[in-house]
Formats: C-alpha cells, sequence, structure tokens
C-alpha cells in the first residue's frame, strides 16, 4: 500500500535544475539520478522538458529519460511541454502527466516561449483538444503552470489581475491543475498567502502547485504561507539547481532535501527519507562538477532526535 502522504514534493531538478546548464549530464547520470531519488521515497519527478534540441540540447536524450522513469512503478513521470509539438512528443513518450508553461509576463512568455501569452493560451486549447481525443488510457495529465505569476525580471510588479485572469482562462481551456511559480524570486510569504487566497478563491476544487526559486532566500517562508493558504504539492530541485536561461536573474530552486526536512519535521508526511535523499546529490556532484549546490541539511545534518513525521 502507497504511504500516506500530506504533501507532495515533486522533483524538478533533472528539469529546471539542469535546463541552464552546457555540460550535457549523462543519460545514465539522469537515469541514476531517477531511480535513487524515488528509492527515497520520492513520487513525482519532472524528468525532462520536450523542447527543440538545437534550443536546450540538455534535453537531446528525452525520449530515453522517460521511458527509464516508466518502469519505476509508481512514479508519477511528468514533463516540461511548452507548445503543442512538445506536448505530442510527451504523450509519444508516455509520460504521466504534461507540465505545459505560459508566462504571465508577457515579455517573459516572448522571451521564453517567442509569442504573446494570448498565443500561447491558443495552443493550450489545442492541446487539450489533443488530450481529450486521446483514447483514455493514454491521456496524461494536463498541469498548466504560470511563470512569473510573483514578478518579472523585465517588467518588474505583476499585477495580481493578470494571473488571475490567465488562471481562469487556463482553467476553462481545461487544465487539470494549475501551478503558481516565482520564476525569478519576487515573492515574499504576504504575496504568497495572497495570491494563492485569490486563485483558489476564483477556482473552487482546483489542484494548485507552488512553484518557488531560492533567489532572495525567501522560498522556505514562501513554502510556509502556501502552507497556509491550503497548498499541498510543491516543486523543488535536489541541491537547488535550477534557473531559466530566458529570464535574467534566475537562480535555483528551492532545495529538495531542505523542503523535506522542514516538512517532516512540521509533522507533515512526504513519505521522503531525508537522509538517502541527501545521499542522492553525490550523483549531481560526480556528472557536473562545476556546479554549486545548496542545501542546509547536507551541510548541518538532521538534528538529533529527529524523526520523520507519522501519522497522527
Ligand atoms: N520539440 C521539438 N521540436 C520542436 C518543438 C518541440 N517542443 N517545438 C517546435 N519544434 C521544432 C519545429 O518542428 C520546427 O522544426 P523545423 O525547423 O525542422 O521545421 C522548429 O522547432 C521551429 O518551430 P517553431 O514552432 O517556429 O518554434 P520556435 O522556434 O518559435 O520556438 C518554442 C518555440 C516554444 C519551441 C521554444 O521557444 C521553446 O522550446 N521554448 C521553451 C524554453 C524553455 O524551456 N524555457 C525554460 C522552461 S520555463
Ligand atoms: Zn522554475
Amino acid at each position: 500500500m502507497a504511504p500516506q502522504i500530506d504533501v507532495h514534493i515533486r522533483e524538478v531538478g533533472l528539469r529546471d535544475g539542469i535546463q541552464n546548464i552546457s555540460t550535457f549530464l549523462p543519460t545514465e547520470a539522469k537515469t541514476a539520478w531517477i531511480s535513487a531519488e524515488f528509492a527515497a521515497g520520492v513520487r513525482e519527478i519532472e524528468v525532462c522538458s520536450f523542447v527543440p534540441v538545437k534550443l536546450i540540447p540538455q534535453f537531446a536524450d528525452a525520449m530515453d529519460v522517460v521511458r527509464h522513469a516508466r518502469t519505476l512503478q509508481g512514479l508519477n513521470v511528468s514533463a516540461l511541454v511548452p507548445n503543442s509539438k512538445g506536448f505530442e512528443r510527451a504523450v509519444e513518450a508516455g509520460v504521466d502527466e504534461a507540465d505545459y508553461v505560459i508566462s504571465v509576463s508577457e515579455s517573459h512568455n516572448k522571451s521564453n516561449v517567442r509569442r504573446t501569452p494570448d498565443e500561447s493560451v491558443e495552443d493550450f486549447r489545442r492541446i487539450m483538444a489533443m488530450r481529450n481525443e486521446l483514447p483514455p488510457d493514454r491521456r496524461p495529465k494536463v498541469v498548466a503552470g504560470l511563470a512569473t505569476a510573483f514578478g518579472c525580471t523585465f517588467e518588474g510588479k505583476i499585477a495580481e489581475s493578470a494571473v488571475r485572469r490567465l488562471a481562469t482562462a487556463l482553467a476553462e481551456a481545461g487544465a487539470d491543475e494549475l501551478a503558481l511559480a516565482d520564476t525569478v524570486g519576487f515573492a515574499d510569504p504576504a504575496a504568497v498567502r495572497k495570491l494563492f487566497a485569490a486563485v483558489a478563491q476564483d477556482l473552487p476544487g482546483m489542484t494548485l502547485h507552488a512553484h518557488f526559486h531560492d533567489t532572495r532566500g525567501l522560498g522556505l517562508a514562501n513554502v510556509v504561507a502556501a502552507l497556509e493558504a491550503g497548498v499541498r504539492h510543491f516543486d523543488s530541485s535536489l541541491g537547488g539547481l535550477g534557473g531559466c536561461q530566458f529570464a535574467p536573474g534566475a537562480t535555483g530552486n528551492i532545495n529538495t532535501e531542505d523542503l523535506a526536512f522542514m516538512l517532516e519535521s512540521m509533522g507533515l508526511r512526504t513519505g521522503v527519507d531525508v537522509e538517502k535523499l541527501v545521499g542522492v546529490r553525490g550523483i549531481i556532484t560526480r556528472g557536473l562538477p562545476d556546479e554549486a549546490l545548496t542545501g542546509s541539511i547536507s551541510r548541518a545534518g538532521l538534528p538529533k532526535g529527529f524523526h520523520a513525521a507519522r501519522a497522527s
């Protein structure tokens, strides 16, 4: 029987974590990373991006990586898709979940996917139509992620009304779930509480994910604020890798080991074994020796008397 989970951690290091790194992480290292995190209890992993290989050669092996991930029973295998072509490839690979990305900031959307947000919404409608025509056993879940929801390097502050409008448009287009992403680390706990509460109020029953970067040190504080707003799905990267080459100033995601430690310490079950997870960092340091990893738990160790969260 699957263990009881209070809060879902989705590892995005194999996508967000390495999309910005020009050194190719060998396929064997990627698959070893996935298997090792799975063994540490992680059950949701975004394993790659279906983007043009010319644009991001790091994902040249996306098909092989998905093929491996699908051998792990009980793993929710997801991949980023920036357009309908990426969605077709993700379906062919057999992902469980496709994560569409659309930026609330028009400037970032143009930089990232070369179109306006309205054009991205149009493409999203095509994706949902394609999905709904697939045989039921081949239909992936589709999560729509709103990048730069808390601010943008090009445009600065992003209006709450713009986020709410786009979230509603994507929900009306059929998104199964939505993610609000702080792509460049502009969020603070008060902003997080307010925006998640507003979108939750607009879209009752919609599952919301939080995607935070720790650019200005507020990542875990933002997680606590999102928890208070009812969010139970968080993205993070092992070793705190991360960043977007199309968003100036973007740096690493919140760190998976530290996130799991915090949640377990708070009595929230994640299903993750923190010590085992820390051990997985070695795969990255060997495969990407030039990358600096972040992390407090890997440095300080677990506190004496720490125990994983238990059923209350
Ligand atoms: N996967 C593989 N190939 C793709 C593709 C995809 N998802 N989307 C388009 N292509 C191919 C097209 O078939 C076409 O090939 P051709 O030259 O052989 O005919 C070529 O790429 C150009 O297609 P086009 O539709 O004009 O795309 P574009 O060059 O305008 O790029 C995106 C648009 C969305 C594909 C690109 O900007 C992108 O991948 N952005 C994502 C960036 C990212 O990953 N950011 C970080 C995550 S937030
Ligand atoms: Zn990100």
